[in-house]
């Protein structure tokens, strides 16, 4: 496994980190939650991915069961907050970043996260209310450092001038080669502003590893296929003129780099710099080896810039 800073955070997180969305909210069966979660630790993964909200509390809950009696030192734990809980539990106010942190940490089984991202941004509460919150969070504890997902730049860059709060560090996009635009002005933005990237979907929800193929049914034990979690899979990434592109890709992948598509899918999230850790997401252990694998992978730009124009016209 590599390694690499978060932002301006004394963080070193694995450049492949494992997610627990659809998967450890109720997707799979515990016990393969359990077997990836383990399997990550083993590879050297150190960095796992949370939200209060993915289950509502089921996949903390998981990780919680997952990670007790491991060294708290020895891995990086980042939830969010934003999304509903309840009818009347969602949002960025003050209240509900209390509320929902200390109720993240009981799940988790842990006094502290090391980071604590706002899911969006809260149109509804103010920016001010929202950074002194966060800002409290880390003084009494909690979370050691801050960061968002899906914030729009201006909002973005209103946090890094407030003053007396305390600064994010991450960023967390959706990133991958079918979802490439944060790499225009958010990246090279957020770098300015010491704030680094850990990007989410970097394999496009299963699509980026081939195993999908035009004209035939999803496999029975894929994602596509699954009742609840095939439902937040874009149905564009399914038609065949998407999935006859991602087999040209897959040949490149194979025969010419010598890797699975989704390693090549997950090294070429990794070219860029400004992305501290790819977040992918794993049904079963061997998914996590294979994409632990991609951290060592050096994939020729040509080879990259070859897929690009296969997948242009989809992105
Ligand atoms: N901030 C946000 O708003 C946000 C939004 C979404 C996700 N996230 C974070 O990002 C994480 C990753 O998202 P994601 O699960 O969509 O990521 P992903 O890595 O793009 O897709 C993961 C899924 O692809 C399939 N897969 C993975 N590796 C494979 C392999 N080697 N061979 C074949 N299939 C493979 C598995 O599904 P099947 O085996 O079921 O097909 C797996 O669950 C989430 O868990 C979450 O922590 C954040």
């Amino acid at each position: 496994m590599r390694y690499r800073q978060l932002g301006a955070s004394d963080l070193r997180v694995s450049i492949i980190s494992l997610g627990s969305w659809l998967t450890y909210s109720g997707g799979v069966e515990k016990h393969q939650a359990l077997a990836c979660v383990h399997k990550a630790l083993d590879l050297g993964i150190n960095f796992i991915d949370t939200a209060n909200v993915y289950g509502r509390g089921m996949a903390e809950s998981v990780l919680g069961e997952a990670l007790a009696g491991i060294d708290r030192g020895s891995y990086v734990l980042a939830t969010k907050v934003f999304f509903p809980m309840s009818d009347t539990d969602s949002g960025l106010s003050r209240a509900q970043i209390v509320k929902q942190l200390d109720a993240s940490l009981k799940r988790l089984r842990t006094d502290h996260v090391d980071l604590y991202q706002c899911h969006r941004f809260d149109e509804e509460a103010p920016l001010d209310e929202t950074m002194e919150a966060l800002t409290t969070a880390v003084r009494q504890g909690k979370t050691r450092y801050i960061g968002f997902s899906e914030w729009p730049l201006d909002k973005i860059e209103a946090a890094a001038k407030m003053p007396g709060v305390t600064r994010f560090v991450s960023s967390q996009p959706q990133y991958s080669m079918l979802w490439p635009s944060p790499q225009d002005e958010i990246f090279p933005r957020c770098a300015d502003l010491g704030v680094g990237q850990i990007v989410w979907s970097p394999i496009a929800q299963g699509v980026l590893t081939g195993k999908y193929t035009p004209g035939a049914p999803p496999p029975a034990d894929s994602r596509a296929r699954h009742a609840s979690m095939g439902a937040m899979l874009p149905k564009r990434w399914l038609e065949a003129p998407v999935l006859t592109a991602v087999q040209q890709m897959k040949l490149i992948a194979e025969k010419e780099a010598g890797l699975s598509l989704s390693q090549f899918a997950l090294a070429w999230v990794l070219r860029r710099r400004e992305v501290s850790s790819a977040i992918t997401g794993a049904s079963r252990a061997k998914q996590v080896i294979e994409n632990a694998a991609a951290a060592d992978c050096e994939v020729a730009p040509e080879l990259f810039a070859r897929a690009e124009e296969i997948l242009a016209p989809f992105r």
